[in-house]
């Protein structure tokens, strides 16, 4: 007897006509900044300033046509899911937006590989974010195509570690030597488990500005430690101000207190104003992943240092860049 292979199951789902299959990335999972070197980052940031151009230029164009975009929420987001959905629409493919899973069949009890393997039938890449850290490793062992992690509960935001450090990069000019200080919640924050990964890729300087309760992790510091770059622990951002090049703020992640309470102590515990400000170097940026609550005073958003609503804005590129990428169209 000979075996039976199902007509559109036997071909190669991922080798569309016309994909480049040496682009980097093509096909691939982004999961973690680990996976990423300094060659890997040019070629990516290469990439964002052209999509930037193209999107100055033009708005949309038709790289990714026919292509789509499964965005699947199961946490709140403003700016990861609709950028991502901006960005693959201006390269001219199309999304189906999940950004509330209670109204899909999660609700019925379905198991996230089930979800995922439901989706990839539809789309061409997956985009994911979802409360438990280890989430999108799962999610990309059950799925064939790719899966972009926007954000594993306290795990990682690799997406938004690019964006950073694009952000850092357009706005200073370089990375290395420059003393970066992280300042809020260094415990749940995941974009700063991100970005200080990220960093070890670089000559930097790391401060870490935080209540004891919301410290960067031991094991993250081991690693940062293990790759020789400085770091130090603080309190108070007033020892630090002063040699500060990129100020990077985070908000206390209330929704991973176990006990409400200890959150409405943090409350108001850290907060970046005009005297700040006045502290910091003319030349520095003050970035934050948003959302703000009460982290940075409103008075500091007409600061030109005040770098986040750029910073928003460069994720839009970065995830054309990405998108294009692992759909082998760059
Ligand atoms: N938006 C970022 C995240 O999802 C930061 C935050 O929510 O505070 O990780
Ligand atoms: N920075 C960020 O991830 O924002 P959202 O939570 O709004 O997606």
């Amino acid at each position: 007897m000979t075996s039976f292979t199902p007509p559109i199951h036997g071909s190669n789902p991922h080798l569309p006509f016309g994909d480049q299959q040496d682009s980097p990335f093509y096909g691939q999972d982004i999961l973690s900044v680990k996976q990423f070197d300094r060659a890997k980052l040019e070629y990516i940031f290469g990439v964002a300033h052209e999509m930037y151009e193209m999107v100055a230029r033009v708005g949309s164009f038709d790289l990714l046509k026919g292509k789509i975009l499964a965005n699947l929420f199961y946490e709140p987001s403003t700016r990861t899911s609709s950028s991502f959905t901006s960005a693959m629409e201006r390269l001219g493919g199309s999304v189906i937006p999940i950004n509330n899973v209670s109204y899909s069949s999660v609700t019925k009890g379905e198991s996230l590989p089930d979800t995922v393997r439901t989706l990839e039938a539809y789309a061409d890449v997956i985009v994911l974010r979802h409360p438990e850290i280890g989430s999108s490793a799962l999610a990309a062992k059950y799925a064939k195509k790719p899966v972009i992690n926007a954000g594993d509960g306290a795990g990682e935001h690799p997406t938004q570690a690019l964006l950073d450090l694009f952000t850092i990069h357009e706005e200073l000019g370089r990375v290395d030597g420059l003393t970066v200080t992280m300042m809020g919640d260094l415990k749940y924050g995941r974009t700063v488990h991100s970005l200080s990964r990220l960093l070890t890729l670089y000559d930097v300087k790391l401060n870490y500005v935080a209540p004891e309760m919301l410290r960067m992790p031991a094991e993250i510091k081991a690693e940062i430690g293990a790759k020789g770059l400085p770091q130090a622990a603080y309190e108070s951002l007033e020892p630090v101000i002063g040699e500060t090049d990129v100020l990077y703020v985070t908000r206390v992640q209330k929704e991973r207190f176990e006990d409400p309470s200890k959150h409405e102590e943090l409350k108001g515990s850290y907060v970046v104003t005009t005297e700040t400000m006045a502290k910091a170097k003319d030349e520095m940026i003050v970035m934050h992943p948003l959302p703000r609550v009460w982290e940075i005073d409103m008075a500091v958003d007409d600061d030109p240092r005040a770098a986040y609503f750029r910073q928003m804005e460069y994720g839009l590129y970065i995830r054309m860049a990405l998108l294009a990428m692992v759909l082998g169209k760059a």
